[in-house]
């Protein structure tokens, strides 16, 4: 049986700067990863060489059948100090865009997706105040160069990560934040604080997150300002969180903390991101593992590609916003998993939408195998595999098979 998708339905993929253009030299990732005993497994290096190669990956992704791409620009090139705004790379992102735009590829642009300036990061990061100002001005200023081009923006990707990381390492580990040991050379080399330097992925997510949510709102004025008249929004990780009898109570008090409070406060906005990998389950003493049976992901998650149409359902509901898948995928060496799971998640997508949910599209994460944050390049997440050695791409047969469903704006 074929099941359409409504006939605006957007499909595309997805990945992020740093994880794929290699050479991010002035971003605070860059240091964290050459530093010894680096939290990182590998540093990223030439990544997938995209700084060079997309126009290229963009005539790729649209051989494939593919209408969107998603894919960030870098604040550290374009801000690599505080206030000296790089013309070079602000011309650079304006040539990737315009390139999308000529082979009629839409381009989903994220401002802001993990990595920052090292100035940014050796302040404080995103608990420091001044930070909700300062990403303000880089979105306008990035806004006025780029904006005319763009046609979905993110201000900020995954704006709840932070505090979802500190929230299981509470729940897990009963620890607060405290730096990790190598931050005191991380500070050294550039002249900074240990205590002050606050990392993304590795920082007190509950002292950031009033001003990722601050910092979006302003971010999103900044970017209309600027003169974007295209729908702008924020992504963000969602799980599906379970209850089983008894752990109800649990489950609402951290839903609210990692997910509600963020999606409270994007009522009214043009769109909300959805990026749903897995489920997680909660019992009476809290965080159950994943059933004994149960298929784990290389990233260790529980297989749930059912997670995805619960996201979707939980984001339209509490912010009351259209949504738009803007990652879904699965770290898998088999491919063939990666056609499972993908399969699942779209029946759950239509689901979604057969009992009226307005979702925009679907943005599979990711084009490329790529640098996968502290994992490093093992965990395979591409449509498309990258010789490390010699760059060359070769799409997989998942690649094959949902640019056919793209194309199709169907699902067999
Ligand atoms: C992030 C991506 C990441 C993906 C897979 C998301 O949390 O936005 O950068 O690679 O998940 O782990």
């Amino acid at each position: 049986m074929t099941k359409r998708f409504p006939d605006s339905f957007l499909w595309g993929t997805a990945t992020a700067a740093h994880q794929v253009e290699g050479g991010n030299t002035a971003s605070d990732f860059w240091l964290m990863e050459s530093v010894p005993e680096s939290l990182f497994a590998e540093p990223s290096g030439d990544a997938c060489d995209h700084y060079h190669r997309y126009p290229q990956d963009l005539a790729l992704l649209k051989g494939l059948g593919f209408a969107a791409y998603r894919f960030s620009v870098e604040w550290a090139r374009i801000e690599p100090e505080e206030g000296f705004f790089s013309r070079a790379a602000l011309d650079h992102y304006r040539r990737m865009i315009a390139e999308a735009r000529a082979i009629e590829i839409v381009p989903i642009v994220s401002f802001h997706h993990f990595t920052a300036p090292v100035w940014f990061t050796r302040d404080g990061g995103w608990t420091e105040p001044k930070s909700v100002d300062r990403f303000a001005h880089y979105c306008e200023r990035a806004g006025r160069a780029l904006g005319d081009l763009v046609a979905y923006a993110c201000t900020i990707n995954e704006a709840n990560i932070p505090i979802m990381i500190s929230a299981s390492r509470m729940a897990n580990e009963q620890r607060p934040w405290s730096p990790p040991k190598n931050f005191t050379e991380i500070a050294r080399r550039c002249g900074g604080d240990a205590n002050r330097w606050a990392p993304y992925l590795v920082c007190d997510g509950y002292a950031a997150t009033p001003q990722l949510i601050a910092a979006h709102r302003k971010g999103c004025e900044a970017l209309k300002s600027a003169g974007l008249t295209c729908p702008v929004g924020i992504t963000l990780a969602l799980l599906d969180m379970q209850a089983e009898e008894g752990g109800e109570a649990l489950r609402d008090a951290a839903q609210q903390v990692i997910e509600g409070q963020f999606l409270e406060s994007v009522r009214g906005d043009d769109f909300v991101g959805v990026q749903t990998y897995t489920r997680i389950r909660f019992g009476p003493k809290g965080h159950l593992p994943p059933p004994m049976d149960a298929e784990r992901t290389q990233m260790g998650y529980e297989f749930y590609p059912e997670a995805l149409e619960a996201t979707i359902r939980k984001a339209a509901r509490m912010s009351g916003c259209p949504v738009l898948v803007t990652e879904n995928g699965i770290g898998a060496e088999d491919d063939s998993r990666r056609i499972a799971f993908t399969r699942r998640a779209l029946e759950g997508v239509l689901a979604a939408i057969g009992d009226g949910v307005d979702v925009r599209g679907y943005i599979h994460w990711s084009l490329l195998d790529n640098f996968e944050w502290l994992e490093g390049y093992r965990p395979k997440f591409g449509l498309v595999a990258v010789d490390r050695a010699t760059q060359a791409r070769r799409p997989k047969p998942s690649a094959y098979w949902l640019g056919d469903i793209a194309k199709n704006n169907a699902l067999e």
